[in-house]
């Protein structure tokens, strides 16, 4: 990548051409930027006809483009040659192509570029992918992004930062930031997007854990190479990391606790294996196995092994090539020999803890409000309130119910009373849950006024109940109500 000095020109150059998000969304409009994203540009081409530099930046970078030489020059004043030079441009007597990207990206306050390799397959093209690939800010990486918990922190690590992306966000609330990778490419692209955008980003080279051995942080954030790929395939370091099955996503989880402070997270993206005969909320669950580890582990997606086959070998762009079925094949036979029967895609959670660990594995494909980083923080600190309240201290305490809890009811029209009764989160996990009467009554009723176990004294006098028989009944289930957000 390039020589420092020529950082705070590219910076510059990119500035004075308002090479943002916005600005490309408003230049290509609506269509050229859907179509962008089902990998077409054919409509963004015919959006940047006009000459000035942002148009220039667009078809050079987003559209992989030649542009003419003039014009890069005047994009990119006195860059064109040491760009070139660093292996980022490829200069002809007349024509500039790009062999980087530099894309626009931000968060809701800021305006970021980041540096890695040109997206693959634009315009329909497939070739197999090259193995020291630097993906781009991919679905994952925004998964990851908004999963993260966003409170101040002293220390944090992204592990495995391809680009950059996850270690920027981190720099906006964490005093220090390691990033690691072992493939020396994403390396340099990660050093300059850190410098692109002037965020102080230690960039390490190294497998897993090993370059902060000793080294603990508040936070950890990665988007592992979690792909389950047979043994023997070419590895992509940016999805594979060449490890047995699932097991590259175990060794994190097996050793997060050694490298968190007290109270400090690690939040995976991950793929895990489902095999015959085991739940995989047991397998998961013995990865915790002796850790102090709080966890959430929420499954998000079941696919089958040939819907995964198909995906990564796509995704390889292997797609159509000459050894695609005997690929498919082998993969699916290695499926077998293993016992996969399917693989789960989630997202971990896991808190140090010097208290007895909590562990929520469970699986839910619906409806995510996003950012969903605050509804996981707000988990561990009921798992806080709640840890060591036995039943009575619990109903002696007040609730409100969460701020935009809604309840749907259902039955025949003009019915005295509904058949059935739902409530339902609408922010983070939208979750639902079906009530009976009692239940209602006391989310209906906890406005921070009375405790619950006073809200179930009055249910009880009003429905004919006995009172510490309704406290024994519901003891549990308002506990349920408030782990699970409903009760706040
Ligand atoms: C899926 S990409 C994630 C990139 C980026 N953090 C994001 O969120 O988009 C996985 C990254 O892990 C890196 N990687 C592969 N094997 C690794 C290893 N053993 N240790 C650390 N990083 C590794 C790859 O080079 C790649 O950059």
């Amino acid at each position: 990548m390039i020589a420092d000095q020529h950082v705070q020109p590219l910076r510059d150059a990119l500035t004075r051409a308002d090479f943002t998000v916005d600005a490309v969304y408003a230049l290509l409009g609506d269509d050229a930027h859907r179509a962008l994203g089902r990998n077409q540009t054919t409509p963004a081409v015919r959006a940047t006809r006009g000459d000035g530099d942002l148009a220039t930046l667009v078809r050079l970078f987003a559209l992989q483009v030649p542009v003419a030489r003039d014009r890069a020059e005047s994009a990119l004043p006195g860059l064109v040659e040491p760009l070139a030079a660093a292996g980022m441009l490829e200069v002809s007597a007349d024509e500039v192509r790009a062999l980087v990207d530099v894309r626009p990206y931000g968060d809701e306050e800021h305006d970021w570029w980041v540096v890695c390799d040109p997206t693959s397959g634009l315009d329909g093209r497939s070739a197999p992918m090259d193995p020291s690939y630097v993906l781009g800010i991919s679905e994952a990486s925004s998964s990851l992004a908004q999963l993260t918990i966003r409170r101040p922190a002293g220390r944090a690590l992204d592990l495995g930062t391809g680009c950059g992306v996850q270690a920027l966000h981190l720099a906006q609330h964490v005093g220090e930031v390691v990033a690691t990778d072992v493939n020396p490419r994403a390396l340099a692209m990660a050093r300059l997007t850190a410098a692109l955008n002037e965020a102080a980003v230690d960039v390490r080279d190294g497998s897993l854990f090993d370059p902060v051995a000793g080294e603990t942080f508040d936070l950890i954030a990665t988007n592992p190479p979690f792909v389950i790929s047979p043994p023997g395939s070419q590895v992509l370091v940016y999805r594979d990391s060449g490890m047995p099955g699932d097991s590259v996503v175990r060794h994190l989880v097996e050793n997060a606790a050694a490298h968190l402070n007290d109270g400090g997270w690690c939040q995976i993206l991950a793929n895990w294996a489902h095999h015959r005969g085991i739940d995989w909320q047991d397998d998961l669950g013995g990865w915790l196995d002796g850790q102090p580890l709080d966890a959430w582990i929420l499954q998000r997606e079941v696919v089958d092994p040939a819907a995964y086959v198909e995906m990564w070998l796509a995704d390889a762009g292997l797609a159509g090539s000459d050894d695609y079925v005997a690929r498919y094949d082998a993969w699916l036979d290695w499926f077998e020999s293993e016992g996969i029967e399917a693989i789960g895609f989630g997202w971990l959670s896991l808190r140090k803890t010097a208290a007895t660990p909590v562990h929520r594995l469970e699986e839910w494909t619906g409806e995510i409000a996003q950012p969903v980083g605050p509804t996981i923080a707000a988990w561990g600190d009921r798992v806080d309130a709640l840890r060591g309240l036995d039943d009575a201290a619990l109903l002696d305490r007040t609730f409100r119910q969460a701020i935009d809890l809604v309840e749907e009811t259902r039955g025949a029209a003009g019915a005295d009373d509904p058949e059935s009764i739902v409530i339902r989160l609408q922010h983070g996990v939208r979750r639902a849950r079906q009530v009976d009467t009692v239940e209602a009554g006391l989310v209906g009723a906890s406005d921070g006024d009375l405790t619950s176990g006073q809200i179930l004294d009055a249910l009880a006098s009003l429905l004919g109940r006995d009172a510490a028989e309704l406290r024994r009944t519901y003891a549990p289930t308002v506990r349920d109500l408030v782990s699970e957000g409903y009760l706040v």
